[in-house]
């Protein structure tokens, strides 16, 4: 399976996902700030691969950083890394995890607390791809067999540290042995759709169809489909759900055809501050994302655009949220928090 993201002796590496599925290029983050510029450019993104790309530039920050101002350039790395995308809390829970940890080390040397922060952020790492495998296995059998899966956008590998959330449950239901195959939705204006779940899933001789993201309708309408997974970027307390803009199209289609509509992800996406969805902040993404197409301008000069890249699926829409620790299924309000606080 590919490698999405690693810590190695010369700094973070990274697969970059701005050239899949053409060119498969590895980055180097020798810097924290690197790896707050590859979360900013996409060369990482899926909510769980960023709040692992955090611990890590946080990690990587800690070793460079001046031990005489320890604490104020700890303050930095944690607050560059805040600021480059504000809709997956993953990334916050991540930062604050690291912060935790920081300061019920105060006190030590300095070279106790940087080893100490490396081994933090491989256990966010390889936590997250057993968390994958627990959302699978929970997952697994809720996908009806001999069916078609949509999915949209990538919540797989490529989006968290290995196996992915979404695709983490279609990994799972082959792997139980169920007959299925996906359909993914491309992914306007990013089109993670088409570069990265097609080839993630293409890597793993699963057998995936690309369709445009104005087809759903028309194969959720046929009786094709049999389950919608999605991931997510952030869950608000009463289930209403931030993933990729589009989402909220699909799951509305979903359910006008009666087939079931699932979220897949890890409890860390939970965010029980939250009343409703309404309290997500969206992220705005650059004009030329949809004024252009791999740089080729395909809208007049000087179009406005609105470009924001997720939006908000009402939880009426969501037949159940899969997570580590098993499925949630509505009432939200009270089914999250119940799965949140068990052991
Ligand atoms: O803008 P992106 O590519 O970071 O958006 C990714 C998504 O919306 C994913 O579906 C979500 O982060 C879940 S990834 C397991």
């Amino acid at each position: 399976m590919v490698e999405t993201i690693q810590w190695t002796a010369a700094g973070v590496v990274m697969i970059d996902q701005t050239r899949l599925p053409r060119v498969q290029e590895f980055v180097t983050c020798r810097t924290y700030q690197d790896v707050a510029h590859a979360i900013v450019t996409m060369v990482i993104r899926g909510a769980p691969a960023i709040g692992v790309a955090a611990a890590m530039g946080i990690a990587l920050g800690v070793q460079q950083a001046d031990p005489a101002r320890l604490d104020a350039e700890f303050e930095t790395i944690c607050s560059t890394l805040a600021a480059t995308r504000p809709t997956a809390v993953n990334l916050f829970w991540a930062i604050d995890r690291m912060r935790k940890l920081y300061a019920s080390l105060r006190g030590q040397p300095v070279a106790a607390i940087r080893a100490r922060l490396i081994a933090e952020a491989l256990a966010v790492y390889e936590e997250d791809i057993a968390i994958n495998r627990a959302i699978g296995a929970h997952g697994a059998p809720l996908v009806p067999d001999g069916r078609t899966v949509l999915t949209h956008c990538n919540a797989g590998a490529l989006a968290t540290a290995g196996y992915g959330t979404a695709l983490g449950v279609i990994r799972a239901a082959i792997e139980a042995g169920k007959s299925i195959d996906v359909f993914a939705g491309e992914t306007r204006p990013f089109l993670q759709g088409a570069r990265l779940t097609v080839w993630e899933l293409q890597q793993d001789h699963i057998p995936v169809t690309l369709i445009t993201d104005n087809m759903a309708g028309h194969f959720l309408k046929s009786g094709r489909i049999g389950c919608c997974v999605v991931g997510a970027d952030r869950i608000a307390r009463n289930g209403d759900v931030a993933n990729k803009v589009g989402t909220y199209g699909v799951a509305v289609l979903a359910k006008e055809n009666g087939v079931p509509f699932y979220v897949a992800a890890p409890i860390s996406t939970l965010d029980l501050t939250l009343r409703s969805g309404d309290q997500i902040p969206i992220e705005q993404r650059p004009a030329e994302e949809v004024t252009e197409v791999f740089g080729v301008p395909v809208a007049p000069d000087n179009t406005a655009v609105e470009n924001p890249a997720f939006d908000v699926t009402p939880n009426r829409y969501v037949a159940g949220i899969i997570t580590e620790k098993g499925v949630a299924f509505p009432p939200y309000e009270e089914s999250l928090p119940r799965l949140a606080a068990k052991e």
